[in-house]
């Protein structure tokens, strides 16, 4: 078994084994050779594969969050293919992610854990029981559509400018549950990471327009016939009007008539507002991780 960082043309086999390792995340090769590739230097990321026989069996990256204005906030993933565990590949590879994380000025780091990682994480120092939930739904079998809300327009968001979709993004963000607040988002690295990112599909992802302004917002990207809800945001001032229901039930209506058969989603266990609607647009559980965190 050899670790070393990652490279581009990683990507297919490293999204092979996210696909084998939880059947319900949702990342494209195209995404995982943009993740590799694109990193705000800032970020500082490390990412690394495990290879045995010839075969990625292992990933591992490690970096700072810098959409976030509390210093030294650092996030670490690790995944080992399911058949290739108890062989110390995890363990090697947290190892490098610390050892680089402690260089590089990480105060703090988030991880999030299945309930066979919770174990693993806390023998490096790892605690914490914020609970993040996956969840599924079969775009093709909807609720009845919302009632459009008066004034409000919906269209698809490659219609829109960058910065308008920035705007909600922005400000939706603050709001979201989390360990570290996204206060600090960059235009610059938001174009850069969200906005040209090649897993968004702005044709199937929708804004619910009032006037010039985003009042809300769901965002697709897509692997296949598969879909991840990138974000879903409504700006404080139209909450409450059921626009993120309107706003995420066309972007499925779109994902099905695209032949997505089944669309994904996390949600922290404490956002009660983004479980209701996506209770209500049918989705059901498939999972659920534990947010663990250490401290350098
Ligand atoms: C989550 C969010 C998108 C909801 O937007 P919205 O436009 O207010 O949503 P809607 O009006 O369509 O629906 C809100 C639902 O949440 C329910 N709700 C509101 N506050 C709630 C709470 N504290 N607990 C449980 N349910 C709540 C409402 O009753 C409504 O459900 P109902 O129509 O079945 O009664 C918005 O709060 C937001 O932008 N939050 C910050 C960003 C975020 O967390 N996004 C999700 C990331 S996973």
């Amino acid at each position: 078994m050899d670790i070393r960082p990652a490279v581009p043309e990683d990507a297919e086999a490293v999204s092979a084994l996210r696909r084998a390792t939880f059947s319900y995340l949702v990342m494209s090769a195209a995404t995982a050779r943009y993740m590799i590739a694109v990193q705000p230097p800032a970020a500082r990321v490390l990412a690394l594969v495990a290879v045995a026989d010839g075969e990625i069996v292992g990933w591992g990256s490690a970096g700072l969050n810098t959409w976030t204005s509390e210093a030294g906030q650092a996030g670490v993933t690790i995944y080992v293919h399911p058949e290739h565990r108890g062989q110390g590949i995890g363990g090697a590879l947290a190892q490098r992610l610390h050892e680089h994380l402690g260089g590089i000025g990480a105060v703090r780091a988030r991880t999030f854990a299945t309930a066979e990682g919770v174990e693993f994480a806390k023998k490096f120092g790892y605690d914490g029981t914020r609970q993040m939930h996956y969840a599924g739904v079969d775009p093709r079998e909807l609720p009845e559509r919302p009632a459009q809300a008066e004034g409000i327009e919906l269209v698809t968001m490659d219609q829109l400018d960058p910065r308008q979709a920035y705007a909600a993004d922005a400000v939706a963000s603050l709001d979201e549950p989390g360990d570290s607040p996204t206060d600090a988002v960059d235009y610059d690295d938001w174009l850069e990471e969200i906005w040209h990112a090649p897993g968004l599909d702005k044709a199937l992802s929708v804004a619910a327009m009032a006037g010039d302004e985003v009042a809300a917002f769901a965002a697709i990207e897509t692997d296949g016939d598969r879909a991840w809800s990138a974000m879903t945001g409504s700006i404080p001032a139209y909450r409450g009007r059921g626009l993120a229901k309107l706003a995420k039930w066309e972007a499925l209506r779109r994902c099905a008539d695209a032949g997505i058969v089944g669309a994904f989603t996390s949600n922290d266990d404490e956002n009660g507002p983004m479980l209701a609607v996506n209770n209500w647009l049918g989705y059901r559980r498939v999972a659920t991780q534990t947010g663990l965190l250490r401290k350098f």
